[in-house]
């Protein structure tokens, strides 16, 4: 059958090459696609998670820092046994480690750490660890560092020069306080660029809204902040939401300034607040929670 003018057979080795390392890319392609999707997916399809974690309740360090009872050092104690002993030595003052730097002698070194000895500063050395070969505690839970943190320093450090009751005021402001007004969603800065070259006036807008959003911010965990009473609870509670935005703290903190308790009602119970509870709450709490967030914006102004 064959004739003169049969087409040319299309065979090239570069062609071959080429076909079949496409061929074997889409099979890697799909066997890779496909173990991925296996192991991050499939691993845990169907699994019952029976003791879901609650998000992680927000660490109280005021509260933390002040309890310094019996029952606190006690369990610091045993603490300290398990986790520090075998470094520090079983009263603090051992080098069992023989290394160098040596473990500090907790019963009489100074502190080198920049946060240095008070309550906080020892739970920020528990948690992020210092220096060479101190580690940090992170498997301890908050409350249990600072037990730790208390026994050292109530039991040991206190007859010493070293002991200060408290952290130095620079180190007390950093401490994080239960009101803080948790972050909430922000322009991010490269599209703030964005705007300023699209039109200088965005960008301009868009620094006076971020100003204010931190006003409100900070406005607002300074009303939650103080005394604890049912209003200010039900204030933290509101200053602890992530996701509430900010245009509406803006709305809030505005209403408030203009001292008209009944606005600051209606902003609190309207559906841009974005939790649909907080018009449940009984209206005398809201209202002294309005109450609240009017004398703070005053002491502010
Ligand atoms: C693996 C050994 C090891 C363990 C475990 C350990 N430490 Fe240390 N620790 C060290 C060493 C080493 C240093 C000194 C680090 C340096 O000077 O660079 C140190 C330093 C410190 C300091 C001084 C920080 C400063 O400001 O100078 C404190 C406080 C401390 N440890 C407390 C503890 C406590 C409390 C525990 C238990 C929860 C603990 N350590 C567990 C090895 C250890």
């Amino acid at each position: 059958m064959s004739s003169p003018a049969k087409t040319r057979e299309i065979s090239h080795p570069a062609l071959w090459s080429v076909g079949l390392l496409a061929a074997a890319g889409a099979m890697g392609w799909v066997f890779f696609h496909w173990l991925d999707v296996g192991m991050l997916h499939g691993r845990d399809a169907g699994r019952i998670d029976f003791a879901p974690k609650a998000a992680a309740a927000p660490i109280d360090h005021p509260a933390l820092i002040a309890d310094r009872s019996p029952a606190v050092l006690e369990r610091g104690q045993q603490l300290y046994l398990k986790n520090c002993a075998s470094c520090h030595g079983p009263n603090g003052d051992q080098n069992m480690t023989g290394s160098s730097p040596a473990p500090r002698n907790l019963k009489k070194d100074a502190y080198k750490a920049e946060w240095g000895g008070g309550p906080y500063g020892f739970f920020l050395t528990l948690t992020k660890g210092w220096g060479q070969g101190m580690p940090g505690f992170t498997n301890l839970d908050a409350a249990d560092r600072y037990a730790v943190a208390h026994f050292v320093r109530e039991t040991w450090q206190k007859p010493q020069p070293i002991y200060i009751a408290d952290d130095k005021p620079e180190i007390q402001a950093q401490i994080p306080r239960p009101g803080a007004v948790a972050e909430g969603p922000r322009t991010p800065p490269h599209l703030v660029e964005q705007h300023a070259k699209l039109h200088p006036l965005m960008a301009v807008a868009a620094r006076e809204g971020e100003a204010r959003a931190t006003a409100a911010r900070a406005w607002l965990s300074e009303a939650a902040g103080g005394a604890e009473t049912a209003e200010r609870r039900l204030l933290a509670r509101i200053a602890k939401t992530p996701a509430r935005h900010a245009g509406w703290l803006v709305q809030l903190h505005e209403a408030a300034r203009t001292g008209d308790r009944a606005r600051v009602v209606v902003v609190l119970i309207s559906a841009d607040s974005g939790d649909p509870s907080l018009a449940l709450e009984p209206a005398a709490s809201i209202d002294a929670a309005a109450g609240v967030l009017v004398a703070a914006a005053g002491q502010k102004a």
